[in-house]
């Protein structure tokens, strides 16, 4: 049975555009692959608790120092790693924030990205002494923002640090398989915003009945 992980990272509601277009991917998504699951993790309502230092020396202990109270330090790291690694797709909805990603979406990837779970080290390799660990598989990442022409080609994609930034972090640990769609223009909202949220729909309508 496939299943598909639903990652929203907006703090607002219904009034979401990344919220939407992902809840209009997984419908479509649902109706190709029939009888596959959806998991729904909502960083937007739950923040993943921000990397400390007892996370820090639970992570990079070698095998033989863990102990339970480190087991216990990585609990939730464990469950958001599960929840993606036992997944066939990814779809992820994320408001430009600054230009960057939210501190919501980043807190996740501060947990899943993870030595010996996501990516492997091994300085004896001096060609490639980083390793991923994951199986790749599509990932379709939504970006809302209020200025439109962030994507790549457009006059504001030299700001857009949230692309090249996931087509750096996602490849570290296996994730190559990644598909932008963009929605600009929630400042401006009337024609212009219908206009781009129509062009994210089509693009929404064509991945998710494609792939
Ligand atoms: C704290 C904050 C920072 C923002 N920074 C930017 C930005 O750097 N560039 C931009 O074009 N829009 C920016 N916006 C606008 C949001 O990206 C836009 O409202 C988007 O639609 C939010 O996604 P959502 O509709 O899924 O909540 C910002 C909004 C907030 C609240």
């Amino acid at each position: 049975m496939k299943k598909i992980l639903q990652i929203d990272s907006s703090p607002r509601g219904s009034r979401s555009h990344t919220r939407r277009l992902s809840e209009q991917f997984v419908k479509l998504w649902l109706d190709k692959h029939s009888g596959a699951e959806v998991v729904h993790r909502d960083l937007g309502k739950q923040l993943p608790t921000p990397v400390s230092e007892n996370w820090i020396a639970a992570a990079f202990a070698p095998a033989e120092e863990q102990t339970t109270q480190f087991n216990n330090q990585l609990h939730e790291s464990d469950t958001l790693l599960d929840e993606l690694i036992n997944t066939d797709a990814l779809v992820i909805g994320i408001p430009m924030y600054n230009f960057g990603v939210p501190a919501t979406f980043k807190a996740w990837i501060d947990q899943i990205v993870r030595i010996g779970r996501s990516f492997s080290f091994e300085p004896k390799d001096k060609q490639q002494p980083y390793k991923p660990l994951l199986k790749d598989r599509p990932g379709f990442i939504i970006i809302a923002s209020g200025e439109a022409g962030y994507e790549p080609g457009g006059a504001f994609f030299a700001m857009n640090q949230i692309e090249p930034y996931l087509r750096t972090v996602f490849p570290f640990i296996g994730i190559n398989n990644l598909h932008f769609i963009y929605c600009g223009n929630d400042e401006f909202g009337g024609e212009r915003l219908e206009q781009s949220l129509n062009m994210a729909r089509q693009q929404i309508q064509q991945l998710a009945t494609s792939t």
